[in-house]
């Protein structure tokens, strides 16, 4: 894939109020013009966003943490008073599922995250969610019978943050990985994804995937300036930058601050410091579409008056055409090396996760497309630059995503903000994207 979130270019108003929504039983114009409670939404997402709040409006609710837990029994509660039966797979993926009027016809799913970051944001996830869950309260609220059931899923460790892969409950669903080498991994502190699963309540007992899906689209923020920057409502993502991961550990010598010459050191902390700046250097190489960051690292003994004798960091690599990222792995690991000679230290350069650049299935985006488009919302096709649980879902299922702008791009930021007639926007497209695909067999009004 070559276009990149800043290489995408094209820009549509829209204008045709037609949607694309076929109503088997009782021709309706009402399925057109069905749009989802925007106040009703934003109340949700702020009282989802009360669990965990920081003290400068962002939340910190970490995946598979008491507060994780709690974020989920509120939403699984108001899904289940939404009408929706509950199902948990083993990853502690939910499934809230509505039925209907063909039991043999694969689900409509939706969904998104409710982990965040420990500095994260109210919309980054959650919106997904409870955009999905905004869509079965309107089609309750208006008597809609789908002819698929309609479904709104919640990922266990999307964000990557506690515990790596990043995508952790969709790539499990999806099997890009065994779901044992996903409960075996262990956060900082040394407990285990299984664990920390089981103490939440949340290790359900369903298959973790080989469910056939109809179709599977989510709703997200931009997390980037692109839509804000072009006074557009709706992003028709078309697909997503590869990514790599990495531990970049650093193996030197503890000493005394005070006696050890200089030149008699072996600092693990000056070559990590030698390696952000290289790290910095090689996304400026492969310019404008790569992206590198350094987001992590542990110091030890992290003690003031001793030089650090390890130190473990991550890295985290993104391009839309993996070539570049076959080359940026190349580089970082001379880098490493050539850092590692300089001064006298040993460095392993560990790939921990990794996925391709990635593309959506053209009939879903053309449905997200359809639908802004009925909705007569500014539009413009895009590339995430975030990872998401779309692009595992993307795996085993036709999948798209619905952007929509945040303030000022900031995402991973407890200022995270956006307007809430956007979001309204980017549910009511994802509400009719669902029902184009999920067929409408019914309605009470
Ligand atoms: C997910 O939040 C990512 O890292 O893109
Ligand atoms: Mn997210
Ligand atoms: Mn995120």
């Amino acid at each position: 894939m070559r276009a990149c979130t800043a290489m995408s270019s094209r820009n549509v108003k829209g204008d045709d109020m037609s949607t694309s929504v076929e109503v088997r039983d009782r021709p309706s114009t009402a399925i057109g013009s069905l749009r989802v409670d925007g106040k009703r939404l934003w109340r949700s997402l702020m009282e989802l966003a009360e669990i965990g709040a920081t003290a400068k409006g962002g939340v910190r609710r970490l995946a598979l943490t008491d507060l994780d837990r709690q974020g989920r029994d509120r939403v699984v509660g108001w899904l289940r008073d939404a009408g929706a039966s509950i199902e948990i797979d083993g990853a502690g993926n939910v499934f809230a599922m509505r039925a209907g009027s063909n039991a043999l016809a694969p689900p409509v799913l939706t969904g998104s995250h409710v982990d965040t970051q420990p500095s994260g944001g109210k919309f980054d996830g959650n919106y997904g969610v409870l955009a999905g869950l905004e869509v079965l309260r309107t089609l309750n609220d208006a008597g809609v019978v789908t002819e698929h059931p309609v479904a709104v899923a919640i990922w266990t460790n999307e964000e990557g943050s506690r515990f790596v892969p990043v995508m952790g409950g969709s790539g499990a669903f999806a099997g890009v990985f065994p779901l044992e080498h996903l409960l075996k991994q262990r956060d900082v502190d040394g407990v285990s994804f299984g664990e920390a699963l089981t103490a939440i309540g949340y290790a359900g007992t369903v298959r973790t995937g080989g469910r056939e899906l109809d179709a599977y689209f989510e709703a997200h923020i931009e997390q980037g300036p692109i839509l804000e920057r072009e006074d557009m409502v709706i992003g028709v993502v078309t697909g997503a930058l590869g990514q790599r991961w990495y531990d970049c550990i650093w193996s030197g010598q503890d000493a005394h601050a005070g006696p050890t010459p200089m030149e008699a050191r072996h600092d693990a902390l000056l070559g990590a410091a030698k390696m952000v700046e290289a790290v910095n250097g090689v996304a400026h190489r492969h310019a404008p579409d790569g992206r590198a960051t350094v987001g992590f690292m542990q110091v030890k003994p992290n003690s003031r008056n001793v030089i650090p004798g390890s130190v473990t960091m991550s890295i985290d690599m993104r391009h839309p055409d993996d070539d570049h990222l076959v080359t940026m792995d190349r580089e970082i690991r001379a880098a490493a090396s050539a850092i590692a000679v300089e001064l006298r230290l040993e460095c392993e350069v560990r790939q921990v996760d990794q996925f391709p650049a990635s593309r959506f299935n053209l009939e879903c985006v053309d449905a997200v497309r359809g639908a802004a488009k009925a909705l007569a919302y500014p539009y413009r096709e895009i590339v995430s630059g975030a990872g998401h649980d779309a692009i595992y879902l993307a795996r085993v299922a036709p999948a798209a995503m619905i952007f929509v702008p945040c303030k000022d791009g900031i995402s991973h930021n407890e200022i995270e903000d956006a307007r809430p007639e956007h979001l309204e926007a980017g549910a009511n497209v994802l509400l009719h994207a669902m029902l184009a695909r999920a067929g409408v067999s019914r309605t009470a009004r």
